[in-house]
């Protein structure tokens, strides 16, 4: 069996991330020493999926405080002022995942706490840091068990193994480890409960075909790819039970954002009948957001739609695969429009799966989501 894939490598005063631009052509780990490298990666898509933006932002920030420790001489009240700036800068490198608000404002209460010298203050950060991304490896696994367990008593034949399909990449290189709805395709696969796993490409930046695909091919689980334009097709032919996506933020009623393409996905499966289930940790849950409108949606360049990414070629015309050039595929003049993320409403989600439970909607067609914060 092969190893669990691992996106995020740290010990204390040592942070390194799995280069995602590069795969699944090469695996390089780049080092991140403090937190303007921590911006940077996440900002370029270096490291990229709500919980691991959230975990590496944490812990460029740790090894930041971990190198200025020893010779820090500031005070507490300067060490948290400086604490609460660098967080601050953190959480304006990407704006539709909430899980960094959600890190930053923990991490701050931690800091908070009355000690005697800045260097205690940077320890209480470093320690919370990376409790972080032990309990996100926990979580996943506790979200792989409840969703396969609701998938499968929800599905009409719960007797045979089933087919799924899943969008963008939600597991191991989305977050600490085991992942969020590619952790309840896991999950069902080790159960013998998979028949089928299938993976969207997720344009324009591929990261089904990409990443989801590395992942599934890596843990030998079955699976086909199909283009974005394949689902309904898919949904229609070939008795998939459920769709399986992640989030980048779920409001307070439900409503939740997610990869460009997710909201096409729940409609293709409400007019199919197939169940659609959005798989994250209530660090995704924002109780603070009333609904989808109030989301603020990331637009990326528009390079990334009219080129596709992949190995250059050099000059000599062989595949140089440490040169990721672009490939221009759409005719020069055309305008762009490239939102990264896509709502999807409330009434076309059945399940959301958090590692403390599954949310469905009551009888008057609600989600209840403040269960998991009492
Ligand atoms: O732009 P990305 O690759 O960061 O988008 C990732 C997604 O949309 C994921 O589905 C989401 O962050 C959940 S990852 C567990």
């Amino acid at each position: 069996m092969a190893q669990t894939l691992e996106a995020i490598k740290y010990k204390r005063g040592d942070l390194q991330i799995l280069d995602q631009l590069k795969l699944p052509h090469e695996s390089i780990y780049v080092v991140i020493r403090d937190s303007k490298d921590g911006f940077q990666a996440i900002k370029d898509m270096v490291v990229r999926g709500a919980p691991a933006i959230a975990i590496v932002a944490a812990l460029s920030l740790a090894v930041e405080l971990q190198s200025r420790k020893s010779h820090d001489e500031s005070t507490p009240t300067k060490a948290r002022e400086f604490v609460h700036s660098k967080l601050d800068y953190l959480l304006k490198s990407r704006p539709t995942a909430v899980n960094l608000a959600d890190a930053a404002r923990k991490l701050k209460e931690v800091v908070s706490v009355e000690v005697i010298t800045g260097e205690e203050v940077f320890e209480r950060y470093v320690q919370a840091a990376e409790q972080m991304l032990v309990d996100d490896v926990q979580d996943n696994k506790n979200i792989g068990n409840f969703g396969a367990r609701w998938i499968l008593e929800n599905v009409t034949r719960a007797d045979e193994k089933i087919k799924v399909l899943t969008h963008c990449n939600t597991g191991s290189l989305a977050t600490a480890g085991y992942g969020t709805a590619l952790g309840i395709i896991r999950s069902l696969y080790a159960g013998s409960n998979l028949e089928h796993a299938y993976c969207t490409e997720t344009r324009p930046y591929n990261q089904g075909s990409r990443l989801t695909a590395y992942e599934l091919v890596y843990e030998n689980i079955p699976a086909t790819l199909i283009t974005d334009s394949m689902a309904a097709s898919l949904m229609g032919l070939k008795g998939i039970a459920a769709v399986i996506v992640g989030a980048d933020r779920v409001a307070r009623n439900g409503d939740t954002a997610n990869k460009i393409g997710t909201y096409q996905l729940a409609i293709v499966a409400k007019y199919h009948g197939v169940k659609f289930v959005v798989a994250a940790p209530t660090t995704s849950v924002d109780m603070s957001t009333a609904s989808g409108n109030d989301i603020e949606i990331e637009h990326r360049p528009g390079a990334e739609v009219l080129c596709v990414r992949g190995p250059g070629v050099d000059p000599k015309g062989e595949i140089d695969l440490c040169c990721f050039n672009t490939v221009r595929t759409a005719a020069r003049g055309i305008g762009v429009y490239n939102p990264s993320f896509d709502v999807t409403p409330n009434d076309l989600i059945d399940a959301i799966v958090t590692e403390k439970g599954v949310a469905v909607k009551g009888l008057d067609g609600t989600f209840d989501l403040s269960k998991f914060f009492s």
